[in-house]
């Protein structure tokens, strides 16, 4: 039988557990160049909570891996993935098509052992001003996505705009949400701020006039209702919920308010996974089994835009929060980007897993380098460097057995669009 490599596990999850709870996310690579050969399985902790760096260059597959570890945590069995939900921050709008076998790689996957299969239990959510849009272009899309005005701070609305808390934009906005917020409660819409800030006699017409416009431009986001969606809707037990979120490509504030999506999302995830773990605890202790929302695997494309380095965003403090503290409240993180350089060195140095494609810019290198120096007697870069040419080659390192490997990320047995933004044209392809 061929040993398996299995990685993010300590010792004693090894020896109770041995490869149960793990994702096979491919095989390793023994050998240089032509020479090497694909050997042992390597299978990945997903049970306990982990901080994945994913990253590679343009195109080096970092994007089809995201989608590999949802496919294998959709088919763990049952008993455990009862208690895992993933949710998929998409930024650029190609994870939807994991609902589609992958009929064109059949004949690799075969190699595999793997046959073609569309992803059961995948869920699409978008922007309810857009939801239309994308069941008319033919995709099958599941539920829209909404979020409540009342649940975003004064903070929120300031960073996502791109004022400061000290400017004159930000003050009034911050004290228009407070009187909105002691005249309705929590449930108010854009428009009850923005009458609150048309009444202000105090401010200059010219800040007034620019936040009202922010505001307005806010409403056609498509995005915001009194009600908001449920963070249980998005967390459902052995469901991959794919959060599509790159429509606001089209428009220059993109990033801001997918931050804002995401900062919210972070932080109504920590809170609810916290209460959610007490009650565990509680039915541990008890023998009482109630019902709370499951751990949670947040994965986030272009992982740098939310967490830079330099800067901040709405998202930054709230991911932060659950990439520190998120191991209690069981929350992971899969952290995907081009450029670890440009990622936020709290969420560097917390990555217990770090997966990476080919790599060449020496900044990029030396930022992962700098996350694993206290063991990584090899050198990265030669590592790198020897990675095969194929599609999907990486470097593992794992923390745990302080081990690096060169590993073949296995092909995807959903279909993956990333490759291919044409085929979101081709409705033919989505029927077959
Ligand atoms: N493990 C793999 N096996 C087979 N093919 C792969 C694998 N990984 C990637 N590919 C191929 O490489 C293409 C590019 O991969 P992917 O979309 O994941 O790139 P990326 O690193 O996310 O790029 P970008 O930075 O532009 O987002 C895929 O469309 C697929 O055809
Ligand atoms: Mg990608």
């Amino acid at each position: 039988m061929v040993e398996k490599i299995i990685v993010g596990k300590d010792w004693k999850d090894l020896r109770k557990f041995g490869d149960k709870g793990t994702a096979f996310i491919g095989k390793h690579v023994v050998g240089k160049g032509e020479e090497a050969h694909l050997t042992n399985p390597v299978l990945m902790d997903v049970s306990r909570p982990h901080v994945i760096l994913l990253c590679g260059k343009r195109g080096t597959g970092k994007s089809y891996s995201g989608g590999v570890i949802a496919e294998e945590i959709s088919r763990l069995p049952s008993d455990i993935k009862k208690n895992i939900s993933v949710l998929m921050v998409d930024t650029m709008g190609i994870y939807w098509s994991m609902k589609m076998p992958n009929e064109k790689d059949a004949e690799l996957l075969k190699k595999w052992g793997l046959k073609p299969q569309g992803l059961k239990s995948a869920r699409i959510f978008v922007p309810k001003g857009y939801f239309d849009e994308y069941k008319q272009s033919g995709i099958d899309v599941d539920f829209p996505f909404t979020i409540s005005v009342g649940e975003l701070t004064a903070e929120d609305w300031i960073v996502t705009f791109g004022f400061s808390m000290i400017d004159d934009q930000g003050i009034l906005i911050e004290k228009a949400i407070e009187k909105v917020r002691k005249e309705k409660g929590n449930t108010y819409s854009i428009d009850d701020i923005i009458g609150v800030i048309e009444g202000d006699d105090e401010t200059e017409k010219r800040v007034k006039y620019a936040v009202i416009n922010r505001f307005r431009a806010a409403k056609s986001w498509g995005i915001f209702e009194k009600e908001g969606t449920r963070t249980e809707e998005l967390l459902s037990p052995g469901v991959i919920t794919i959060l599509d979120v790159s429509h606001y490509m089209r428009v220059s504030e993109s990033w801001s308010i997918r931050s804002m999506v995401v900062g919210l999302l972070g932080r109504k995830i920590f809170t609810e996974r916290l209460k959610a773990r007490k009650i565990e605890e509680y039915s541990q202790i008890t023998g009482q089994a109630k019902k709370t929302v499951p751990m949670v695997w947040i994965m986030i494309d272009e992982a740098h835009q939310f967490i830079p380095n330099k800067g901040f965003t709405a998202a930054t403090g709230p991911l932060l929060t659950a990439i520190k503290e998120g191991r209690e409240p069981g929350i992971s993180m899969l952290l995907i980007t081009q450029r670890p350089d440009k990622l936020h060195e709290d969420a560097l140095s917390q990555a217990d897993l770090i997966i990476s494609h080919r790599l060449t810019s020496r900044a990029d290198i030396e930022a992962l380098r700098s996350i694993m120096q206290t063991y990584m007697l090899e050198d990265i870069q030669e590592y790198l460097a020897n990675l095969p040419k194929t599609k999907g080659s990486a470097i593992l390192l794992d923390d745990n057995s302080e081990r690096i490997y060169q590993i073949q990320v296995r092909p995807r047995f959903s279909w993956h669009a990333g490759g291919s933004p044409i085929i979101i044209k081709k409705k033919s392809l989505l029927k077959e």
